[in-house]
């Protein structure tokens, strides 16, 4: 049953264990060390639905809380007071039910609480509301990402890098460069600027809200929509021209187009879908990108015989299965626990693990990237760690973009190999990648298999780097 919740979240938060535990979350979190129900179920707090329920409201109300702890000076005057439990108690104390607990600390914070309050009414006054969840920032998303860049992929079927922005020039909008590697100002970038993005050659960055689905180019398919995180699956897999490739759960078909674009439209690319409406819906959109080189299959991946001489030359897979699509941005973490439950995430995981053992099974098969959407270690880094403990002894982790920093969460040694997405550190959506290959490839001949790329090849605003026939990094 759940738990009654109070007039902005939590209602029944009392005793001491619950605000440590509360606590301690918090910490976890910012340490990476599990995912939100992860952390809060490992906890053994005997409440855990209500523990979730407190953290999430005190996530959601975070930068409110740390500018009134700040403004009140709570923590300079309580030396002691561990800033994550400063954080979960005032967020009872001012937005949740009152403090009924607390422990040692329920007199210090009772002190502080004119203060407080004094400090979330002043807040009030400069913000111009009268609500405190007026306070909060508006929900990302609404359909349209509006707090993210809008990302462009130059598709270089159609188009050359150049033109695209010669047009966007044409257009306006004013060319700042290349962003800096840590994306400085991307977040706050307005007006009509764009920027070349640091990571993804050939990937545009324009302020978040830029609506160019009327626009003429992305019309004729010469550029296409996609945020940048799942741009990350296709340049990663890197194939090259001529080879045959896999995209098991491929529609609607942005991460084929792309793969594709980084084959020069030659070779073969086997693309699966289960779903007829999506296929269409892709059939669609890779004849408008002008891609020529897929055979699109209405077909379940697993009924697919890996022994078929047809699938004998495949090289490279891509493996993006469905997923609870919680790093989608829109959706608030907390809901995103609440609706998925753990039995549909242990379903989901269960048929990831089914689906990336499949593709292990490809007699061929050198590199495959898997990738979800998914902020949830269950259905990201534990489906690789499972599926390698089976196939270790042939595959192994390849260091996905060193250079790019949130990495795996540490569910398992080789974890940091696979890099991670979401909207506070990377601008993106919620997004996991691991990249794997086969054991032999370092040691036999590697003339069709190029390394993983680095930033600045595959075109973009500088000239492509030559790829390179140096060893990869593994894990
Ligand atoms: C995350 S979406 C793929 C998005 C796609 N890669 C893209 O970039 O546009 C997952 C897709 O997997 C498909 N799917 C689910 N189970 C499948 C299966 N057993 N075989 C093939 N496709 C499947 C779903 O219909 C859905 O379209």
């Amino acid at each position: 049953m759940r738990e009654k919740r109070g007039r902005a979240g939590v209602g029944k938060a009392s005793g001491p264990g619950l605000y440590a535990a509360a606590a301690s979350v918090l910490s976890g979190l910012e340490q990476r060390s599990g995912s939100l129900k992860a952390l809060v179920y490992g906890s053994r707090f005997p409440g855990p639905r209500l523990l979730l329920a407190l953290v999430s409201e005190t996530l959601r109300f975070g930068p409110v809380l740390e500018a009134l702890l700040e403004a009140s000076g709570l923590l300079r005057a309580e030396k002691k007071l561990p800033p994550h439990l400063a954080k979960v108690l005032a967020y009872d104390l001012l937005f949740g039910k009152g403090l009924r607990g607390g422990g040692p600390w329920k007199a210090p914070l009772l002190k502080h609480r004119a203060r407080l309050q004094a400090e979330l009414a002043r807040l009030k006054v400069r913000r111009g509301v009268s609500r405190d969840e007026d306070l909060l920032p508006p929900p990302a998303g609404g359909g349209g990402n509006g707090t993210l860049p809008r990302y462009v992929r130059v598709n270089t079927i159609k188009t050359r890098f150049d033109d695209a922005v010669d047009y966007f020039k044409r257009q306006g909008f004013v060319y700042q460069g290349r962003a800096s590697p840590e994306m400085k100002g991307v977040a706050s970038l307005s007006g009509k600027t764009f920027l070349l993005d640091p990571h993804l050659p050939g990937v545009l960055i324009f302020p978040p809200g830029t609506d160019l689905h009327e626009d003429q180019l992305y019309k004729a398919g010469h550029v296409i929509l996609q945020d940048k995180a799942s741009c990350l699956p296709a340049f990663l897999l890197n194939p090259t021209p001529g080879s045959h490739v896999l995209d098991a759960c491929a529609a609607p078909g942005n991460k084929t187009s792309h793969l594709a674009a980084i084959m020069g439209n030659k070779g073969r690319i086997f693309a699966f879908d289960l779903d007829a409406k999506r296929l269409a819906t892709m059939s669609t959109m890779l004849a408008r990108a002008g891609v020529t080189c897929h055979n699109l299959a209405h077909q379940d991946f697993l009924a697919t015989d890996p022994g078929d001489p047809k699938y004998s030359h495949v090289e490279y897979i891509l493996l993006d299965p469905s997923c609870s699509g919680s790093g989608i941005v829109g959706r608030l973490p907390y809901e995103e626990e609440e609706r998925m439950d753990a039995q549909r995430l242990q379903a989901l995981a269960g048929f990831q693990r089914r689906m990336l053992g499949h593709a292990l099974k490809f007699p061929a098969l050198r590199r495959l990237v898997y990738s979800t959407c998914s902020l949830h270690q269950e259905e990201n880094e534990e489906v690789v760690r499972d599926v390698l403990e089976q196939h270790g002894r042939d595959f192994r982790l390849v260091e996905a973009l060193p250079s790019w920093t949130p990495r795996g969460l540490g569910v398992f040694a080789e974890a940091k190999c696979c890099l991670r997405a979401s909207p506070k550190e990377t601008l993106t959506n919620g997004f996991f990648v691991a990249v794997m290959e086969r054991r032999q490839a370092e040691t036999e001949d590697q003339s069709s298999l190029t390394v993983l790329p680095e930033t600045g090849s595959q075109g973009g605003a500088d000239k492509p780097s030559k790829k390179k026939k140096k060893k990869q990094k593994l894990c």
